[in-house]
């Protein structure tokens, strides 16, 4: 049998197994212990040694990695803290989750572990949500989902060009293309940033994402049923801040990793035979770059694209007179000429797709996501 501990081979005797000395044990507040696949969160404090399984019951985090708060075992993934002496973690008045527990003795100056568990775990059990049902596309006319990236002080509504221009192809949409249509603004919509758990591991970042899982108050929710069950279409409105779409927009985008990670993880394609399109507007250039990052961005959750898949607008470098940048796009023909025939080009794709689907059931990996996750 082979036992690791830091590297080195462990003795092993009947479920009793020597995890070394003592005194070199006591060095580390919290430590990962593998015993033939068997993980194990080792922790020492207040002169003591406390062992519990070293495998998170939420989805898998590495205990032993965590951190020691207290009497507590933090998971380093999502922070469900641990009884270091009961392997219980609760969540709220009446529910709870555990990991094993195991006995430990010192003999002579080493410290050993019985492998036969005193406690078993009690695991979290399957998320089940709105967002886990199956995806299926309900009959019905196309369907436009607009999201309005763009900033602004609660209470006090200014004009924004990237809106204007949604709100007309959204119009035309319903008046001449029988389109149903809805308007998300993310600035009405209160929700967390990602907190990064994909940093830390792959596993970690979970769809649905963990956030919508364990805060009822975030209504990020409300974006991910419109991309994923709701729209046919969707058309996403940004200004150009400092050369880059606005911070909103990539605070929504980054709460998306969790629908592209499903591909990685679990080939699994959440973004089936939808079309997305763009509207750019700046006082300042740089179209293309925005541009660039959108198409490339929701290329990879699985978007389609009709031709010329966005239209924008700027003045440019020299030209930074925002009242004239306004009254412009205000008055410019062209500019609601282009937001109706963006969407329109949208909606006789998506209307060919479906009809005849593109991507029926698999769809192949490509690009980088070509390569599953190991581990
Ligand atoms: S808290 Fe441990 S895996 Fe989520």
């Amino acid at each position: 049998m082979n036992l690791q501990n830091g590297g080195r081979d462990i003795p092993v005797t009947s479920t009793w197994h020597d995890l070394g000395p003592v005194e070199i044990l006591k060095n580390s507040p919290l430590q990962e212990i593998s015993i033939d696949g068997t993980r194990i969160a080792l922790s020492f404090a207040e002169g003591e040694f406390s062992a519990i399984g070293g495998v998170c019951a939420h989805v898998g985090g590495p205990l032993g990695a965590g951190t020691l708060s207290g009497d507590e075992v933090v998971c380093p993934w999502h922070y469900f803290r641990y009884h270091r002496k009961t392997g219980i973690c609760r969540l709220g008045e009446s529910h709870e989750i555990a990991v094993p527990r195991y006995e430990l003795k010192i003999e002579g100056e080493h410290l050993f572990l019985n492998l036969a568990a005193l406690s078993p775990g009690k695991p979290m059990g399957e998320y089940h949500g709105s967002l886990t049902r199956p995806i299926q596309r309900e009959p019905g006319p196309i369907r436009i989902a607009g999201i309005s990236t763009t900033i602004m002080t609660p209470g006090h509504p200014r004009y924004s060009t990237s809106e204007d221009l949604l709100e007309t192809a959204l119009e035309h949409g319903r008046a001449q293309l029988q389109a149903e249509t809805k308007t998300l603004r993310l600035r009405d919509l209160h929700f967390r940033p990602c907190e990064g758990y994909y940093s830390k591991s792959v596993h970690a970042c979970l769809w649905p994402c963990t956030i919508t899982r364990g805060d009822k108050n975030d209504e990020l929710s409300q974006v991910y049923e419109a991309l994923i069950y709701w729209a046919d279409v969707i058309l996403i409105a940004t200004p150009i801040r400092w050369g880059a779409a606005s911070s909103l927009y990539y605070k929504m985008v980054e709460r998306m990793n969790c629908i592209q990670n499903q591909i990685t993880l679990h080939n699994k394609v959440l973004i089936q035979n939808k079309v997305a399109s763009f509207i750019i507007t700046g006082g300042q250039d740089n179209i293309q770059l925005v541009a660039g990052q959108m198409l490339g961005f929701f290329a990879e959750l699985g978007f389609l694209f009709p031709p010329f898949p966005f239209i924008a607008h700027s003045l440019g470098w020299n030209a930074e007179n925002m009242e004239r940048n306004m009254k412009y796009v205000q008055r410019s023909r062209m500019l609601r000429q282009g937001a109706r025939e963006l969407v329109r080009r949208a909606v006789n794709l998506s209307r060919t797709l479906v009809e005849s689907p593109l991507c029926e059931s698999e769809v192949e990996r490509a690009g980088r996501k070509a390569s599953p996750a190991e581990g």
